[in-house]
Parts: C-alpha cells; sequence; structure tokens
C-alpha cells in the first residue's frame, strides 16, 4: 500500500506501522540495525523472555520486534503522544504481553502508573534528544530505579561530539545530500507525515491532542555519548559504553 492509499483505509494499523517506519528511515536508513543489536544485547545479558519498558515507545516499534524475536518476552509502552499510542494499542489490541501506559516522562510520578516495578531492560530508540540534560539527567535517575540488578537499559539516539565539529559539518553535510535524494523518490518527512495521519479519521481525535500537547516537534539537547555515559553512571548504572554507532547515531548500553 502507497502512502496515499493509506488515508482511503481506515486503521490500517499495520500500513500506518509500515509508513511510520519509513518516515524514520530517511532520517535513519540504519535503524533496524539498531534494533537487531539492541536485542542481541538484551538476549545475551537478560535472556530471551524479558520484561522490557520501551520507553517514549512512539508506535511501539521497539516492542514489535522484541515480540517478534522474544514470544515469551512481554513488554509496557509509556509515550505522552496520543496518536502514535492509538497506533501503538490497535496493532497490539488483544495481545496480553503488552501494555501502554499514557506519561509525561518529564513529570517524575511517571513510574508510578507502571504496571510493575523493575524491568530486566528499559529499551528507547529517538526520542530523548526531546529532552533538555537536567530533565534527561533527572530522567536517567528514574530510569535505574527502574532496572533490576544485571539489567539493561539502552538508548539508541543521535548523540553529538562538540569537540569535532568540522566531522560534524562533513557527516551532515552527507546525510542531508542522502536524504535530498531520497526526497526526490518520493519519501515523506517529519511534517508531511503528520499531515498524512491527520487525514485518517480514526486519528483525527487523538492528533488534535498531540498538536496541543507538542506543536510540530519538542526541543531538546543532543549531548555526546561521554556525556550519556557519564550521567549514567552517576545515576547507578555499573558499566556504560556504546555498543553500535553510525557517523551520526549512537547505541548506548547501560548495565546496573
Ligand atoms: C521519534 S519518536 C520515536 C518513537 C520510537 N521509539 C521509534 O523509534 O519509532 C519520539 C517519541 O518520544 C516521545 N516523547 C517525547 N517526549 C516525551 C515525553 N516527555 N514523555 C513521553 N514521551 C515523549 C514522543 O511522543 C515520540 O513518540
Amino acid at each position: 500500500m502507497t502512502d496515499a492509499e493509506i488515508t482511503t483505509t481506515t486503521a490500517d494499523w499495520n500500513a500506518w506501522q509500515e509508513s511510520w517506519d519509513r518516515q524514520q528511515e530517511w532520517y535513519m536508513p540504519d535503524r533496524e540495525e539498531r534494533f537487531r543489536i539492541m536485542l542481541d544485547m538484551v538476549e545475551t545479558l537478560t535472556g530471551p523472555a524479558p520484561r522490557v519498558l520501551d520507553l517514549a515507545c512512539g508506535t511501539g516499534t521497539i516492542t514489535a520486534r522484541l515480540l517478534a524475536r522474544f514470544p515469551d518476552a512481554v513488554s509496557t509502552g509509556v509515550d505522552l503522544d496520543p496518536a502514535l499510542l492509538a497506533i501503538a494499542e490497535g496493532t497490539f489490541a488483544g495481545d496480553d504481553r503488552v501494555s501502554f501506559v499514557t506519561a509525561d516522562l518529564k513529570d517524575p510520578d511517571w513510574p508510578a502508573k507502571l504496571p510493575y516495578d523493575s524491568y530486566d531492560a528499559v529499551l528507547t530508540a529517538t526520542a530523548l534528544h526531546w529532552f533538555h540534560a537536567e530533565p534527561l539527567a533527572a530522567l536517567y535517575g528514574r530510569v535505574a530505579e527502574l532496572v533490576r540488578d544485571g539489567g539493561v537499559f539502552m538508548n539508541a539516539d543521535h548523540m553529538i561530539d562538540e569537540t569535532t565539529p568540522r566531522i560534524n559539518a562533513a557527516e551532515r553535510a552527507q546525510r542531508h545530500a542522502r536524504m535530498e535524494e531520497a526526497r526526490r523518490d518520493g519519501a515523506l518527512d517529519w511534517a508531511e507525515w503528520w499531515q498524512l495521519a491527520a487525514k485518517d479519521p480514526v486519528l483525527a481525535e487523538p492528533m488534535a491532542r498531540r498538536f496541543e500537547i507538542y506543536g510540530e516537534h519538542a526541543d531538546g539537547d543532543m549531548p555526546s555519548a561521554a556525556w550519556h555515559a557519564r550521567v549514567l553512571r552517576e545515576k547507578g548504572f555499573g558499566e556504560v559504553r556504546p555498543v553500535w554507532c553510525s557517523p551520526s547515531d549512537t547505541l548506548l548500553l547501560a548495565l546496573k
């Protein structure tokens, strides 16, 4: 199904999942590789039936890959966006391994809304750059309390090393050239994807609420992997280091 055809089909959750993935892959062509390594590390450190918190889950991307690979896993997805959560809830309706929680991760009390007190793995992707450094450090403190001893936290996101400005500029230029080429082949950007989603009558009401919450996009920071690692250690993780990186992104693993 093409993106244009989705609007003629109400509540086709799989089509929305695919469309979301295509939009995200426009920014990160190696997105699936990040998820694969994330789950490799979950398996080797916590086993093949983990209890996972999909933090800032969006449409439940990590949860979908988790359950496809580990059918005995369970997952809690937490997010604030009513439209992305509507797609997530529609996709996993009737699957008792999965539950979703609506919460603002900047609210200190969000962990009280979760169905479990602790998790084997807390996983997140392409989300925490929506936070400024101070609220992110506070969030890391809460995440550290939720991960069981021996469990893991992983964050795959844009992380920028400000000590390498010429390398950063070259990487950015290369990435944007590739994105422009993909645009000519019809890729949707973030704003266009939301315009498309707003046309689905099933998403109209949650879409209106999401624009009240977020506007076009949140405004956050992109600190370096070294900053994330230092703060995670300060908040209680024993070992922290990247387990994968691309020219623009890092997958950071913190072991408690
Ligand atoms: C780009 S999406 C990524 C979603 C998913 N992890 C993926 O890789 O497809 C970023 C997500 O972070 C969520 N988010 C941002 N700030 C948040 C907050 N303060 N509380 C809860 N969720 C938040 C957004 O609602 C959105 O779903």
